[in-house]
């Protein structure tokens, strides 16, 4: 990673009529990075996106992609590569003549198209597909090959709008490295996502934004150790869904439920709290199928944001 950002974006604000949806926001990005852009639904996340690629002038602030202004110089545009979420290929043509397609229309000379396409389809390891028809892909291919279509032209900034939407764990795994290897030949990576898991897995850096204003920023591990000091998440399954008292002898224990019979806690005193807690529960005849101890993750530090969100 170098020092330079690619990605300058300075004091941006936006709104929509009288709707501020981007408050004074600051955000850089440098080559080799991978950042996260996360926050609730209507925080100002595609709007900001929207800025970065010049597709709007600012209220205030400056947006400046490798020193130009996105909205007055629409070559600074180029610099930038975007993977929108909804997948934008032709069904009906194979990989690689989609690829040919999206080369000639984002500027790459004739001449230089087979190579383009070749190393697209080397970086996002979709080769071994360049002559099915796309409509014959996985939901995971199509994803890829998206992102094949967005780096033809060589951008040093690749900008992802929900990358994992509809995409199974397995596939989800072979793009992040795919996202990991494009980062690594010194592309910056922004990502917008709500796909927590990924962004604490893959992201250098994350950002949270709330109500038009970045309110946490930093690495991952960082925010979190920061944010939960020597706290372990406490995880508990039930085998059977508990009734109304099953359900206030848990809240009483402090757990909140994650989805379906999933509870959990924070504690100070993870391993030990979690055995007597199963001694506990047991006790009151609600049997755990398992408990876990895990550090905590960038959900909790989400459902932390949020609360503040509650609290203000
Ligand atoms: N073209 C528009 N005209 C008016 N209001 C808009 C427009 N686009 C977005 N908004 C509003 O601006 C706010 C921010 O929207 P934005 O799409 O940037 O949020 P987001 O963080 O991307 O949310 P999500 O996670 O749901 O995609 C929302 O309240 C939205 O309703
Ligand atoms: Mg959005």
């Amino acid at each position: 990673m170098t020092d330079r950002p690619i990605l300058n974006v300075w004091n941006a604000e936006h709104a929509y009529g009288t709707r501020k949806v981007l408050r004074g926001v600051d955000l850089q990005v440098r080559p080799g990075e991978i950042y996260a852009l996360l926050g609730p639904n209507g925080a100002g996340k595609s709007t900001l996106i929207g800025a970065i690629c010049g597709r709007f002038k600012l209220g205030a602030g400056e947006v400046a992609l490798d020193g130009e202004d996105p909205f007055t110089t629409p070559n600074a545009r180029a610099r930038l590569g975007l993977v929108p979420q909804e997948i934008a290929l032709y069904g009906h043509m194979t990989v690689r003549e989609n690829l040919e397609v999206f080369g000639r229309l984002s500027g790459v000379r004739r001449r230089d198209l087979s190579s383009a396409v070749a190393l697209a389809l080397y970086l996002t390891r979709t080769a071994d597909r360049e002559h099915v028809p796309v409509r014959h892909l996985s939901g995971g291919y199509r994803r890829r090959v998206n992102i094949a279509a967005a780096i033809l032209h060589g951008p040093r900034l690749l900008i992802l709008d929900e990358p994992t939407v509809g995409v199974d764990v397995d596939a989800r795994e072979a793009l992040d490295t795919v996202i990991r290897n494009l980062r690594d030949t010194g592309v910056a990576v922004l990502i917008v996502t709500h796909d927590l898991e990924q962004a604490g897995a893959l992201a250098d850096r994350v950002g949270f934004l709330r109500e038009g204003r970045k309110v946490l920023e930093g690495a991952p591990r960082a925010l979190i150790e920061q944010a939960f000091g020597q706290e372990m998440e406490i995880l508990v399954q039930m085998h059977i869904e508990p009734d109304m008292d099953g359900e206030s002898i848990l809240a009483g224990e402090g757990l909140e439920r994650r989805k379906g019979n999933l509870w959990a806690r924070l504690d100070q005193d993870g391993y030990n709290a979690a055995a007597q807690l199963d001694r506990r529960l047991r006790s009151l005849g609600l049997i755990p199928r398992e408990i876990r101890v895990r550090a905590p993750s960038l959900q909790n530090l989400f459902s932390l944001v949020a609360d503040w969100r509650r609290a203000a």
